[in-house]
Order: C-alpha cells, then structure tokens, then sequence
C-alpha cells in the first residue's frame, strides 16, 4: 500500500471559515475523508501545523519511507528556505499544492521558495488541487 503524507502549512486548519470566496467553504476534514475513499489503495496521513519548526520535523520523520508528501506550506511557501532545504535533505518526492491560483493574486504570492525543490506543482483547482496530487504518485 502507497503510504502518502499530506502536509498543511499556516491558517489552513481554518479551511471553510477562511476567506471562503478565496478558499472555498469546506473543511479540509470533509474533503480527506472523501481522498480516503476515493484511494482505498493509499494510506493517506494527514499533518496540519501553523509552525514553520513543525512542518520542518514531518518531512523528516517521514521523508525516508513514505511513497509522497502532498505539501501546501501556506504563506512559507513565500518566504522558507528551510522548507526548500528540508524538501531538498529527504528521499521521498514532494508535490507542492495549491488550492488558489497565485499568480492571480498579490505579486508576494508569485514566487515560491520552495518549487525548485519539488517534483512538480499543482495549483489553482482549489482542493482537487490535493486530488490530482494524488493521481501523480500512483
Ligand atoms: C495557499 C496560497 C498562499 O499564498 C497562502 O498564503 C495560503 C494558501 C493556497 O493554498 O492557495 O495560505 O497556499
């Protein structure tokens, strides 16, 4: 069984109470429950942290055997070159996603420290961003 690690950055456990016209209005919980189903052949684990230092240590602890980390790393994305390093010191590929399109927001959203680092990117399909994510790794 494929062991995937999807990985939530800062103010993402607010999903579908955060700016919903931007983000949606459904849980992030609803919808992992509904990629649980959909990949009975995966085991999908799910890690949200609003600490830079956090999402750091879950690459590492999983980094070295799970199948793919699923990576949205929120406004880090922007800014972490310790993501990027971290992303960079494991074996198991990364997919960043993103559940908005970008590069038709704020210039800052633009550019992604951590692209560079990762097997590919998805962004804009909102949370079937996550989904075809998935659909990579298999
Ligand atoms: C985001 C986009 C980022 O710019 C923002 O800081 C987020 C969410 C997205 O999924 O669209 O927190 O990663």
């Amino acid at each position: 069984m494929k062991k995937i690690q999807i990985i939530n950055g800062p103010n993402l456990n607010l999903l579908g109470k955060r700016e919903p016209t931007v983000y949606g209005n459904s849980s992030f919980e609803g919808y992992l429950q509904q990629l649980k189903e959909k990949y009975p052949q995966c085991d999908i684990s799910y890690f949200q942290s609003n600490t830079e230092g956090e999402l750091i240590d879950k690459i590492h602890e999983v980094g070295f055997d799970f199948d793919g980390i699923i990576l949205n790393a929120g406004a880090y994305t922007h800014t972490s070159i310790a993501l990027h390093d971290a992303i960079k010191a494991v074996t198991t590929p990364v997919v960043e996603v993103h559940i908005s399109n970008v590069h038709t927001r704020e210039s800052f959203r633009h550019i992604s420290m951590i692209s560079a680092a990762c097997k590919g990117v998805i962004l804009g399909f909102g949370l079937e961003s996550y989904r075809l994510a998935m659909e990579s790794f298999l």
